[in-house]
């Protein structure tokens, strides 16, 4: 058995995060480095440099820490633990934009590097929306803060958010510019999916249990749903969502890297590239909704009533805030079988789920009584709210009767709190502090996601923006 090591991280170690005062910080990071340190994955010395436009002292920053996240952890870390954390955690005001925050950085940077007489690794992880990498990765480049301080130790790394671009041509353009500050091997784009339990287990549940291998394709399955579905509505992420809507949020990532778990062909073992390229083969079969007709044929878009009245939303917004698309993988394995992807905002519940429908049990033509009835197996992934399997299958009904009923045969996590909650970030975070890019998405797949997504975004104008009541359960329109 390969087992991924999680040791602490022994050399200084600085984390500087862009966007420190902003959504994600609040609501991820800060309790993730804090669960980090308090768990003794953190290495001794290191520094947490929050950079926002905020007129903050680093005293100022730590009580915004402690009071918008940190101080719900009470009951998990004593208030000594959150303390001596917070004391490692330090803030620059500056603009993206100016040239002068990175200079500041960087003498914030060489004078604990030289206090330490090291040369610290640097972790540069952009928490900003998409339009401002540009501007960072332009300055982090100027400033040369990208530059390693020795070829010996230390190392320097980029960690970027999701949507990375907004179509396959910015993408490529931020690529480039990223390429050029760091290899393949220091950029880790995130997709916390990938870092979630219930997915990783779709790896070793597929491939560790011969039962399921031999059924798992055309000639088995008949189709395959995967379902984001949110009970939320945006809430103060007008702006942010407003510029990019549900397919370029959750559909270019999350989304395909759950149908990538699924389709992909064994990687003959755990290690980051046999992952990410199996990955990759599943989006370069991916058939292209390249055309008008394609997108109106395959694609459902729906927007919840009241979306437009949202803070800094435009009034007219064509925005999207639920979608279905029919999806077709031309490879031996998965030709003709439809992938559903639906995901949508404001919706009746939050549940997340893939559900795998096999084909009716040929030559069960008993009981008469049954009529045209399915009997079909369903296998449910179940990734939110709860965790775990369930696999539907049919058995005699007790009695005299020759007759049928469905049963589930089921196993959930039943997660407790030692166990984790909600620690994605944890994870990313973690891994690359210890340089696994496993659950990181790889240039290749970035641009193979894009390539099927763009064509859809480019004639979204051709179909129809359904609006449906928040609560409800999207539009309901076939596909
Ligand atoms: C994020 C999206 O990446 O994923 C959010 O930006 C979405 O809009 C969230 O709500 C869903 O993640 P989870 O882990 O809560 O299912």
């Amino acid at each position: 058995m390969i087992k991924k090591n999680k040791n602490k991280i022994t050399k200084p170690t600085s984390v500087i995060i862009f966007g420190a005062t902003g959504d994600l910080t609040r609501r991820k990071l800060a309790r993730a480095l804090l669960s980090l340190y308090c768990k003794g994955f953190m290495p001794d010395k290191f520094q947490v440099i929050g950079v926002s436009r905020r007129d903050y002292s680093d005293q100022q920053f730590r009580n915004f820490l402690l009071e918008e996240s940190l101080k719900d952890r009470l009951s998990e870390f004593s208030k000594s633990d959150i303390n001596n954390f917070l004391k490692n955690v330090f803030y620059q005001q500056g603009m993206f934009e100016d040239i002068k925050t990175y200079n500041n950085i960087k003498k914030k940077l060489v004078n604990s590097d030289t206090d330490l007489n090291i040369c610290s690794n640097k972790l540069y992880y952009l928490a900003v929306p998409p339009k401002y990498y540009q501007g960072i990765f332009k300055n982090l480049a100027n400033s040369e803060l990208t530059l390693p301080c020795s070829d010996k130790t230390g190392w320097t790394r980029v960690l970027v958010e999701k949507p990375f671009g907004s179509d396959i041509e910015t993408a490529k353009m931020l690529d480039q510019m990223l390429g050029k500050l760091f290899k393949e091997e220091q950029i880790f784009r995130i997709d916390h999916y990938l870092a979630k339990d219930t997915l990783q287990n779709i790896i070793f549940f597929r491939f560790s249990n011969i039962i399921f291998e031999p059924g798992w394709n055309n000639n088995y399955i008949e189709k395959v749903e995967i379902k984001l579905l949110e009970d939320l509505d945006i809430g103060t992420r007008g702006s942010f969502y407003d510029s990019i809507g549900a397919l370029r949020d959750v559909g270019q990532n999350h989304m395909l890297q759950m149908l990538a778990l699924i389709a992909m062909e064994n990687p003959g073992g755990f290690l980051a590239g046999s992952i990410r390229k199996k990955r990759s083969d599943v989006f370069r079969s991916l058939v292209p909704l390249n055309s008008a007709e394609l997108v109106k044929k395959c694609v459902v878009r729906g927007q919840y009533s009241g979306y437009r009245n949202t803070p800094d939303v435009d009034p007219h917004s064509q925005t999207e805030t639920y979608f279905k698309i029919r999806a077709f993988i031309d490879n031996k394995r998965w030709k003709n079988i439809p992938f559903y992807l639906e995901s949508g905002k404001a919706l009746k519940r939050k549940e997340t789920e893939i559900l795998i429908y096999f084909h009716d049990a040929k030559r069960c033509e008993w009981p008469e009584t049954h009529g045209t009835r399915k009997h079909q197996n369903i296998l449910n992934i179940k990734i939110f709210p709860d965790e775990g399997i369930l696999i539907r299958f049919w058995a005699k009904k007790l009695g005299l009767l020759w007759d049928l009923e469905p049963k589930d045969l089921e196993f959930s996590y039943n997660r407790s709190p030692e166990d984790g909650v909600g620690e994605e970030y944890n994870k990313v975070l973690l891994d690359c502090l210890q340089g696994d890019q496993t659950l990181f998405i790889s240039t290749e797949e970035e641009y193979l996601a894009w390539e099927f997504i763009t064509p859809i975004c480019k004639n979204w104008k051709h179909t129809k923006l359904h609006h449906y009541r928040k609560g409800s359960q999207g539009p309901k329109i076939d596909i």
